[in-house]
């Protein structure tokens, strides 16, 4: 029994990792966030540098519409006042109503969406659907200590770009060494130095592209802090519980178990 759990474990494993290797032809790099290990925290000043790179620059062709804008002033997250929340709200995109009516964005809504063309997929989820795929370890108990791998990986595609350009049916792509395939339609968004940051954090290339990448795993992902405390107290209750039935099951059976038994 115990060989044939442990022989389906190992293919299981060795197909997978299989899978995740044919998947992500692309290099993803490691990088050592935050928000990593179980004890790990979003970097609240991190996010709302990513923040601001999203707006100033990702937000022109990706949406991010599943994510509330208020959850900017939660507890965890970017932390924002309440009133730079409402402030933030009012300078998105109006919302359109139907009839073609229209009225401000407010902090209670979601962030807008983007579509049509040379706009990206939304982003609202991008850093856990990517997770795993590409990410360097993306398998086993790795992922505990160093995350999916989602932001790992938009980090890579970021910094990934070699300047070469691929005309293919009338359509350029650009090579990037991080994207399956190669090519993306993407043309490379950020460049060193792009993006002033108010509280003069370095803004390199790396910078930048670390600072959004991890503002992403937190709108994928705004609990996971939570998650993972909740699961350290079930961790240590279950150890607890562990001990207390040992204990008590030795004691039940001390007089039974050291008896000879004499018939
Ligand atoms: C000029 C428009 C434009 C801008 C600005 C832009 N993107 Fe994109 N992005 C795209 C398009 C188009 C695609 C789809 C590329 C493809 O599928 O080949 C894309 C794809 C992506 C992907 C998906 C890769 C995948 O696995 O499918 C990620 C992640 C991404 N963009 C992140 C960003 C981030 C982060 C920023 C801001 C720093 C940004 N993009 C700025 C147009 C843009």
């Amino acid at each position: 029994m115990f060989r044939k759990i442990a022989i389906t474990t190992v293919s299981a494993l060795a197909f997978s990792m299989g899978a995740a290797q044919a998947a992500g032809n692309g290099e993803v790099h490691d990088v050592a966030f935050s928000f990593e290990g179980p004890f790990g925290k979003y970097d609240q000043f991190q996010l709302q540098r990513g923040l601001q790179v999203f707006t100033e620059v990702c937000s022109g062709c990706h949406g991010l519409k599943q994510v509330p804008i208020r959850t900017l002033a939660d507890p965890g997250g970017p932390q924002l006042p309440a009133d730079q929340v409402r402030a933030y709200a009012a300078s998105l995109d109006d919302v359109e109503l139907p009839g073609g009516e229209s009225r401000p964005r407010e902090w209670t809504d979601k962030f807008p969406s983007r579509s049509g063309d040379g706009m990206g997929p939304d982003l609202s989820l991008m850093a856990k659907g990517r997770a795993g795929f590409s990410g360097p370890y993306g398998t086993g108990i790795n992922q505990m200590f160093r995350g999916m791998g989602g932001p790992e990986y938009i980090v890579s595609i970021l910094t990934g770009y070699t300047g070469e350009e691929i005309e293919e049916a009338g359509s350029i792509f650009y090579e990037n060494h991080a994207f399956p395939g190669g090519k993306i339609a993407m043309s490379p968004p950020l460049s060193d130095e792009q993006v002033d940051y108010a509280d003069g954090h370095p803004n390199s290339l790396h910078h930048m592209a670390e600072d959004v990448s991890a503002f992403l795993m937190w709108a994928a992902e705004p609990k996971m802090m939570a998650r993972k405390q909740a699961g350290f107290v079930a961790v240590t209750f279950l150890v607890l519980l562990s001990v207390l039935l040992y204990l008590s099951n030795k004691k039940l059976w001390a007089g039974t178990k050291g008896k000879k038994f004499t018939a």
